[in-house]
């Protein structure tokens, strides 16, 4: 709770969905079938991983934790949406507001750089194929994943904290079906202006940084199919690159759709539906781009259930 000499706020509302009564359970079973789909397809690829001892390879060790972390990202909007749709009631609390802010941020944060992660792992595969195992042994993943990890944490930590010390007044309205954290700066009556320094710096470093390193991985990796152009190569390099491009495009598209888009007069449908797209869209999306155009993917399921069918 926040207490302040006019007024004390101990709630928000959400306010970003504007559906209509009549179309309401339509969209609540819609929005149910996604988050479904979403945590249904996320545990496939993670159970898959976790059993099958074909996938226990950096990329597929990477894309599991990338599978938690989109899982992890719809779970902490989605219930709240339809619990929220359901009862007709908008509100939510202080508290359940700034948690929700910290694990965006930190499920956000983590895919991004876990993206990364898997281009540097491509691009060591590609360029130094003998090397390979070498560089990327166990142990090395174990600290790369773990350094995801613990910056994510550190990174939202940091913007969680300096929120905590805003103070909020009488406006209370979120326009948006969640809690972000710029929205909610928006609505704060003290000075956010270290706020958005941080924000601007740390989220922009943060965001444009791994994009770059992405991009400079692929052009190594482009540099070194054009020494060796055989066919072959050119398969297995866009057999396994094709999927994880997919995934970078798809995460940045959207950022940079939200951010460098000239904003029109109704900018708050186009924030619904880019949020939308972030927190639902995306993460439903994953697991498919993943496992559709994959044989490793795809054999495994099968092993793993033809073994499930010889033990019975
Ligand atoms: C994340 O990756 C690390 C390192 O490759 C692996 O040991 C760990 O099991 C993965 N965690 C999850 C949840 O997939």
């Amino acid at each position: 709770m926040i207490m302040n000499n006019q007024s004390i706020i101990s709630e928000f509302l959400l306010q970003g969905l504007a559906i209509p009564p009549e179309h309401r359970d339509l969209f609540y079973v819609l929005f149910l079938a996604m988050y479904l789909i979403t945590v249904l397809g996320n545990l496939i690829i993670i159970i898959l991983i976790l059993l099958d001892s074909h996938l226990h390879t950096p990329m597929y060790l990477f894309l599991s934790n990338l599978s938690f972390s989109d899982l992890s990202f719809s779970t902490v909007t989605m219930p709240k949406l339809l619990q929220n749709m359901q009862s007709q009631d908008q509100s939510i609390s202080y508290a359940a507001c700034v948690t929700q802010i910290y694990f965006l941020l930190v499920f956000a944060a983590m895919e991004s750089f876990l993206l990364v992660i898997m281009a540097y792992d491509r691009y060591v595969a590609i360029c130094f194929p003998l090397h390979y195992t070498n560089i990327m042994n166990p142990k090395i993943c174990m600290c790369l994943a773990g350094l995801c990890w613990v910056l994510s944490m550190l990174y939202s930590m940091m913007h969680t904290l300096l929120l905590g010390r805003l103070s909020f007044c009488e406006n209370n309205v979120i326009p948006q079906f969640f809690c972000e954290l710029s929205s909610l700066l928006k609505l704060a009556c003290s000075d956010i202006y270290i706020n958005e320094l941080i924000i601007f710096i740390i989220g922009g470093l943060s965001t444009v940084g791994p994009f770059l390193l992405i991009i400079v991985s692929y052009i190594q990796i482009v540099y070194s199919i054009l020494k060796v152009s055989s066919t072959r190569v050119l398969h297995k390099v866009f057999s396994t690159c094709g999927s994880h491009l997919s995934v970078v495009s798809l995460f940045y598209g959207t950022i940079f759709g939200l951010y460098l888009c000239p904003s029109t007069n109704n900018s708050t449908v186009k924030e619904t539906a880019m949020a939308m797209m972030y927190a639902l869209v995306t993460p439903m999306l994953n697991p498919f781009i993943y496992s559709l155009r994959n044989r490793d993917i795809k054999e495994a399921l099968i092993r793993v259930l033809c073994k499930k069918k010889m033990s019975l």
